[in-house]
């Protein structure tokens, strides 16, 4: 099925999925403070015919799939700006990290994606693709296996299209749970962030998931 996706952060997360996305035949909205700005073009036409730029408003109103993919700091005013989310699904690719990103700024009892949830109580919200860096997701490849990409949310339906989403795009989705799972997922991103970035094993590494 072909999705409106509109993109609210086009950075490294937004861009790369966005582009993804778009070249897999959905149509994106870039939403940027600063549509015309040359990045973002240059991000359009890497992106292809089904892609193009507006403001976030721009980018909700067109969509029916949101990712949220500011920094967490942004998240909130991002938000804001949005306009109407009733009914849409929002994907919340937001770390709550400490700029150290030596913790999370919240978590525990609460995580970023139950916040995300009081901040745009309207939508449905299903937290996903914050577990691997932008990198994986340009290219999620390895020799073997697929790449486990967990995702949580309350609304079943919605949940569904964004596993959709997730494995087009060569992920391995795994269902983990209702959003209250954000608070083990948003941990979990750490423990990427630091393998990746501290403890010598670069980025280029991913998680898989086994069954028996
Ligand atoms: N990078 C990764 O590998 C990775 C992996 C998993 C999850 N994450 C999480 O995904 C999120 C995005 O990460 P990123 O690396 O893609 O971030 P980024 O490139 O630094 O920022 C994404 C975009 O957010 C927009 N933005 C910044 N401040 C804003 C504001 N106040 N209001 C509205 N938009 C604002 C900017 O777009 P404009 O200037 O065009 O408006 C920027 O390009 C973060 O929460 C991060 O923790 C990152």
């Amino acid at each position: 099925v072909s999705q409106k996706i509109g993109i609210i952060g086009a950075g490294n997360v937004g861009g790369v999925l966005g582009t993804r996305w778009a070249k897999s035949g959905h149509t994106v909205v870039f939403g940027s403070r600063k549509p015309e700005s040359e990045e973002i073009k240059i991000l359009v036409s890497g992106a292809g015919a089904t892609a193009s730029n507006g403001t976030i408003a721009q980018a909700v109103s067109a969509s029916d799939v949101l990712l949220l993919s500011t920094p967490w700091p942004a998240a909130e005013e991002a938000l804001k700006s949005a306009g109407d989310l009733s009914g849409k699904i929002l994907i919340d690719a937001t770390n709550p990290v400490r700029p150290q990103l030596d913790g999370l700024l919240l978590g525990n009892m609460t995580s970023g994606g139950e916040q995300v949830a009081a901040w745009a109580p309207e939508a449905k919200v299903v937290k996903a693709f914050n577990t691997v860096g932008n990198n994986v997701m340009a290219n999620p490849e390895f020799s073997a296996g697929k790449v486990a990409m967990f995702y949580c949310g309350d609304d079943a339906e919605a949940k569904r299209t964004v596993a959709s989403l997730i494995g087009e795009l060569g992920f391995d989705p795994l269902d983990a749970g209702p959003l209250t799972q954000a608070r083990l997922l948003e941990p979990f991103a750490l423990l990427w962030i630091s393998l990746a970035l501290k403890y010598g094993y670069s980025r280029e590494i991913a998680f898989e998931f086994l069954r028996r």
